[in-house]
């Protein structure tokens, strides 16, 4: 699990005016209203206020991560993310061997590149949520292909009820909202409902808003 520190995208030595500014950032990011999740959005609003309330230590990413392994044995899945739109902007391809260390080198926000973790009973979406990140979703049942995400590393078993075609799971695409890693480690690239390849499978986002705007 994220800590409030990561959610908010700060280092643990922040001030208050920095806290404050990631927080009002995060908070227009992650509002519903504004493409985000309501569990987003509300997973960054709890951040601030644990940090406000001094409720949490100002513990580093690892050393947090360390003590969550230490005590919590549940298994836990560490997920490398990275956000399509990006790629274009700095002339990478899905198929760039060493797209993910281009990735880590090219200053990008914690919006575009970053790690979750993911814990069994979890989806990658709702993990991602979880960790105050605005994923794109709609249906969240298999049946839109707006959260799909492609797997460079890693593996993430998909159910076998859901849009996509056999072409698109060969290549590695996944829908977050019904999928968990089964790898320590994964790698994968989120928003690539944007790929062409993938425009003729997606559903309108409106199609769902009624049912899940609100989440
Ligand atoms: S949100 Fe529709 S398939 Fe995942």
């Amino acid at each position: 699990m994220a800590s409030p520190y990561d959610i908010l995208g700060v280092t643990r030595d922040a001030d208050e005016e920095e806290v404050l500014d990631a927080y009002r950032e995060r908070v227009k990011e992650t509002h519903p209203d504004h493409g985000g999740s309501a569990r987003a959005f509300q997973a960054v609003k709890t951040a601030y206020e644990r940090i406000e309330a001094g409720e949490v230590s100002p513990v580093s990413v690892h050393e947090g991560r360390e003590a969550v392994e230490e005590t919590d044995e549940r298994p836990q899945y560490r997920v490398e993310f990275l956000n399509y739109e990006r790629l274009d902007e700095h002339d990478w391809s899905l198929d760039d061997e060493d797209l993910f260390e281009k990735a880590a080198d090219a200053n990008l926000g914690n919006a575009d590149y970053g790690e979750i973790t993911v814990e069994e009973s979890e989806t990658l979406l709702e993990a991602a949520e979880n960790a105050g990140l605005a994923w794109p979703f709609a249906c969240r049942g298999g049946a839109c292909s707006n959260c799909a995400v492609a797997v460079i590393d890693g593996e993430v078993p998909i159910p076998t009820s859901h849009v996509l075609t056999q072409e698109m799971i060969d290549r590695g695409i996944r829908l977050s909202c019904i999928t968990t890693p089964v790898t320590e480690d994964t790698q994968v690239v989120f928003n690539v409902k944007h790929m062409p390849a993938m425009e003729d499978l997606l559903l309108s986002e409106s199609r769902f808003n009624r049912a899940y705007g609100t989440d």
